[in-house]
């Protein structure tokens, strides 16, 4: 590992999260004792395939994010950059303070993320240049029109995706240039031909988004920190 090319984690946090309901950033809100930013920074840190960290934060957070930066990232945050009115635009400011070969963009309100998974995509990404964690969708769905989608054609994507930097710059460039806006970064590649490995995971990553997710998280991370408060799962 210590030959391979440096990867910096790219972590968007300049949402505003209206639909969580909270005055302050969604991020900055408490989950088991520290903010929920905490416990994706730690992870992250705590990953030897991470070189350095970039948080894309709004305007306001920024002290509150070095301090976190200070507490958990154990000395590998590197910027904190002024986020965007979109999560697309986050990350295209984001990537202006990364300077290496490689870079993994993962939502810092998916908290819940996993040394593991971050080894994995960093390992995808070196292979394919360009890759997303996707998941099997297991409800069954339907458009708002009332018509049924065969769920057996569908993924849902997640983060964290990784890429060789500067073909995600290129990306983000064409779709600025054009005005394309998507909810992810893998798309901005898949439209331009680009092939996207996928990354199947089955290891809970829920994003934050309503304040109810919280309770997922808490036994998610509980199950993680103190395994002996939660009953034991069914092995595989
Ligand atoms: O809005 P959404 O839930 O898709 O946000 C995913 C991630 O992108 C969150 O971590 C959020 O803080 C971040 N984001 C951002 N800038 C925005 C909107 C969202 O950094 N303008």
């Amino acid at each position: 590992m210590r030959n391979q090319p440096a990867v910096t984690a790219l972590l968007p946090a300049a949402g505003r999260g209206e639909r969580f309901g909270s005055e302050q950033n969604k991020i900055l809100s408490d989950l088991l004792g520290r903010p929920i930013l905490a416990w994706t920074l730690e992870a992250f840190a705590q990953c030897d395939d991470i070189t350095r960290i970039v948080l894309v934060g709004s305007e306001g957070d920024s002290d509150r994010l070095w301090e976190l930066g200070d507490q958990y990232a154990k000395g590998k945050l590197q910027a904190v950059v002024l986020g965007g009115s979109t999560r697309q635009e986050s990350v295209r400011r984001g990537l202006d303070a990364v300077g290496t070969e490689y870079v993994l963009v993962h939502d810092a309100a998916r908290c819940c993320i996993t040394t593991e998974l971050i080894s994995e995509a960093v390992g995808a990404t070196r292979i394919h240049q360009a890759m997303t964690v996707v998941r099997t969708v297991t409800d069954t769905l339907m458009r708002r029109s009332g018509e049924l989608v065969d769920r057996k054609d569908l993924m849902a994507v997640e983060t964290p995706q990784g890429f060789q930097t500067d073909l995600l710059r290129r990306a983000h460039l064409s779709a600025r240039t054009e005005g394309f806006i998507a909810t992810d970064d893998a798309s901005l590649l898949r439209r331009l031909g680009r092939g996207v490995h996928l990354l199947e995971s089955t290891t809970p990553n829920p994003k934050i988004t309503y304040a109810a997710d919280l309770l997922i998280a808490v036994a998610l991370l509980t199950a993680r920190t103190a395994p002996q408060l939660v009953a034991p799962l069914p092995s595989e």
